[in-house]
Order: structure tokens, then sequence, then C-alpha cells
């Protein structure tokens, strides 16, 4: 779809409601267009025809869009609701391809907004545009480094798409993928979906090469049907995560005067994600969690884990959550054997490998390589609990290195529980797409995510 494809790819952007009044959205949206690096052109639109300036670069502004003297792919539309069906129309006859409307004031007002928000996409359908929103903060796309949000502006790069129904949570979740280093590809609020929807933006990540896995926040959807096919269709190339909201009946009401969205039986959301080989998060952490290890890491090829740790209490804590997940613990001990070479007398080769408490680097090199490099290997989860011995910022840059060598070939999580240094070695390992955690528990849940979503695949390549 043309339409989509400008969407996270435009060739040039007009934002219609720009201002040079710092503070004002339609400044903010400039601002980030600005700032984030986007190369192609940018147009701002503001009746009075003020200048804007930006980082020391000025912005002659165009009173009217039909005024602009190129095409125009995307015009971001900030400007106060009552202007925006004269402003679609002038759209229309420019032959803009979309427009995500920021601008509030529709649909989720009740009635008489709904009828405004169905003429504005009768208007823009009759000139073959999109819209996204009404009601919404904007898009992302780090590929083309394009942020038309009024949301933070320094999204770290990566693979993970995120769509968000809620603008606020939406907004909040991007300061916090850039403070705890969760690459992304894109950023989606989608608002009242009066036109472009969830299941539309996943038919775009399907065929995007820049994106990974995709989460998206959710608290109801139009079309559940089409929503489900799609997710389906789509689940069998790239995982989806879904947070879906309003699960308890007061819940569901809140979602209800939130966004209009008719949450409809929990019951049914819950059977429909699981034929569709949706993961279901329940939480924001865990959520992002499961999105590291989907959004990085390569499919396992077989079922056996292997556990590396310094600390026989954090083994044993990522056992139990083995355990429960219903991951397999490898055990043949003539494999696992290799293990003695990096550890002492009383160390434990069997999985979970005990490297024990005197563990340092070589250690950790050594049976990091070994695991990588053995093929009934099939997943490897190192964990490490800060001690004197190895400095965790040096072990992540062990686990960089072996992993980036061995070609990145089978999933490799990480968990590191410590103090200030055990942060940083988290972070580092995070900023090169290796997923890294302050609890074991989390990365096996997390590694736990992948095995669903890759079995839920090979069981539908069966039938
Ligand atoms: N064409 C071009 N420019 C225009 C037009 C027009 N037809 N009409 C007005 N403008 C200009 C104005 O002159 C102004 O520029 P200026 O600052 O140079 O004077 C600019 O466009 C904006 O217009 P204002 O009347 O100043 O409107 P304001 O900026 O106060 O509000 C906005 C506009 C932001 C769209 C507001 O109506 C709105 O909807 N706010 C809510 C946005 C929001 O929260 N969206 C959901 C996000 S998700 C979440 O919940 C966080």
């Amino acid at each position: 779809d043309g339409n989509l494809e400008a969407l996270f790819r435009p060739k040039s952007i007009a934002v219609i409601g720009a201002s040079e009044k710092p503070g004002k959205i339609g400044y903010a949206v400039m601002r980030n267009l600005v700032e984030y690096g986007y190369d192609g052109k940018i147009y701002p639109v503001n009746v009075k025809g003020v200048e804007i300036e930006i980082n020391g670069r000025k912005f002659q502004s165009y009173k009217s869009i039909l005024d602009v003297p190129d095409e125009v792919d995307m015009a971001v539309i900030v400007v106060p609701a009552k202007f925006v069906p004269q402003v679609i129309e002038e759209c229309g006859q420019k032959g803009v391809k979309v427009l995500p409307i920021i601008t509030s004031g529709f649909g989720e007002l009740g009635e008489e907004g709904k009828k405004v928000e169905r003429q504005i996409v009768e208007t823009a359908h009759k000139y073959g545009m999109r819209i996204l929103g009404p009601n919404i903060f904007g898009v992302v796309y780090t590929p083309a480094k394009m942020n038309a949000t009024f949301g933070p502006t320094d999204v770290m790069p990566g693979n993970l798409a995120l769509i968000s129904q809620s603008g606020a949570l939406g907004i909040a979740l991007m300061g916090w993928t850039i403070l705890e280093k969760v690459g992304l590809s894109a950023v989606v609020s989608i608002g009242n979906k009066s036109d472009i929807d969830d299941a539309d933006l996943l038919e775009f990540f399907k065929t995007d090469d820049n994106t990974k896995a995709i989460l998206i926040y959710m608290e109801g959807v139009k079309d559940g049907r089409r929503f489900m096919d799609v997710a389906r269709e789509v689940s069998r190339e790239k995982p989806i995560i879904i947070i879906k909201a309003g699960r308890s009946e007061r819940g569901a009401k809140a979602a209800a005067s939130h966004t209009g969205s008719l949450a409809g039986a929990d019951k049914i959301y819950e059977a429909a994600f699981k034929q569709s080989g949706v993961l279901r998060a329940l939480t924001i952490g865990e959520a992002f969690d499961w999105a590291r290890t989907l959004s990085n890491l390569p499919e396992p090829e077989g079922e056996n884990v292997v556990i590396l740790t310094n600390g026989g209490g954090i083994g044993v804590m990522a056992t139990d959550a083995a355990e429960e997940e219903g991951l397999h613990l490898y055990d043949n001990l003539e494999d696992l054997k290799v293990f003695a070479n990096h550890m002492p007398p009383f160390g434990s080769y069997k999985n979970p490998v005990d490297l024990t408490g005197m563990a340092g680097a070589e250690a950790y090199e050594g049976a990091v390589r070994d695991a990588l490099a053995n093929p009934n290997m099939h997943a490897i989860a190192v964990l490490y609990c800060q001690t004197a011995v190895l400095d965790p910022r040096d072990l992540a840059k062990i686990v960089i290195r072996e992993y980036n060598e061995s070609g990145r070939k089978k999933p490799l999580v990480v968990a590191i529980v410590g103090g200030i240094e055990a942060k940083e070695a988290i972070d580092m390992l995070n900023e090169e797409g290796i997923p890294a955690y302050p609890e074991p528990e989390r990365a096996i849940k997390a590694l736990a995510a992948l095995y669903r979503w890759s079995n839920w695949k090979a069981r539908q390549k069966k039938e």
C-alpha cells in the first residue's frame, strides 16, 4: 500500500499548524523532525506565514499547503479541530498521500464528533488519502530518521515496532524505551483509528525488513475478525506481543470511556490471541522483556537450553523459571562435560552450569564460546552475580564479542544481578541488541516467549 509506505518513508512532509512558538505542539513536531535528522523535505504550513527557527535553521512557512511548490507525501495536522475538514480538503487537492492528525476533539467526544470524523475520512478517501488518528501524538520511523511526534526526540533505533492506542502511555513508553535501551524501528500512535488501524499497520510491518517484532498496546479493535486474520498471517513471519488492557469488568468500562473501545469479553480476546499466535503480556515490563528478545534474537533450532552461571542461587532460580515455563534444560553430560574445563573442581557442569564464584573473564569466555559452538546446545542463558572477581562490564564485552564472532545463530540472553556496574553492563548489552535483564527469571521468561512463538509457528507449518 503506497499510502502506508508514505507514512513511514515519506519523501516530503508538511506540518500544517507548524508554529514558531516553542512549547506548542506545532513547534515540537517541527523540532523533532529536524533534530532527529529527517533528511527529506520539510514544509511548515501556518496561516500567518510565520518564519520558524529551529537550532538556527530557518523555515519559511506557507500559508496553505496549496502554496507548497513540490509534491507532499505526508501532512501532519496540528490545527484545531474546527479547521481540520478544510485542511483535509486542501490536502486532497494537493495530492497528499497520508495524514497523521494529531488534533483531538473528534470521535472521542461522542456522536457529534464521530460524525465529523466519518466525514473527514470520507473526504480523505475521495482523494485516495489515508488518515492516521485523529487524536494521536504522531509517528516515528527510525530507519528514515523520521520523528514526526511531539514526544521525546532520541528514540533508539532497533527492530521493534511499537503501536499504541493510548497517547499519553505511548509517549511515556517512548521515553522509557530510550532509558531502558530498547531499540525501535517505529512508533505509531493510532488514537481513534478512524481509518488506519492495527491490522493495516501489521500488514506493513510484516514485510518491513527493519521490523523483527511488533508490540501493541490495545484497548479494543473495531473489526475483530479482520484483526485476528491478519495477526495470524503476520505471526507466521514475525512475533506480535499485545498488551490488551481492560481485562477486568471495571477496567473494560474505563477503556470504554478512554478510547471508546468496546472491550468485549476478555475470554474471547484471550482465545483469539492464542489461535493467532499472539503473545499476550499482562504488564508493560513483561511486554518489553519479551520484545527485547523477540526483536533481536534468531529462533532456536531445538529445545536444549543451557544455563551458565557463577552463582548457585540465581542458577536455581533460573532453573525454576525454566521448568515453570516448560523449557528443556539440556542434560547430556557427555556434552556438558566440556564446561569442566572452565571451572574449579568444586564447580558443577550439570545444567545449570555453575562456574562458581571464582569465575572470571576466562571462565566465562571459554564457557560462552563452547556453548555457542556446540550444535546440540540450542539456546543459552548467561547469568552473573556481580562479584569482585569480574567487572560486569568486562563480562558484557566478552559476551558481545563472542556472540558476534559466533554469527548470532542461536538465541542468547543475559541476566546480571548487582549494582551500578551491573546496570551499565546490561545497558551495554542491550545497546548491542543482546537482551539483558537485571533478574534471572526475566531472562528465562523472555527466552520462553521466543520458544512459545517459535513452537506455535512450527505447529502452523505442520497443519
Ligand atoms: N492552516 C495553517 N495553520 C493554521 C490553521 C490553518 N487552517 N489554523 C491555525 N493555524 C496555525 C495557528 O496560527 C497556530 O500557529 P501560531 O502558533 O503561529 O499562531 C497553529 O496553527 C496552531 O493553532 P492554534 O490555534 O494555536 O492551536 P494550538 O496549537 O493551541 O492547538 C492542537 C492545536 C494542538 C491541534 C489542539 O487543538 C489539540 O488538538 N490538542 C490536543 C493534541 C493531543 O493531545 N492529541 C492526542 C495526543 S495523545 C495524548 O493524549 C498525549
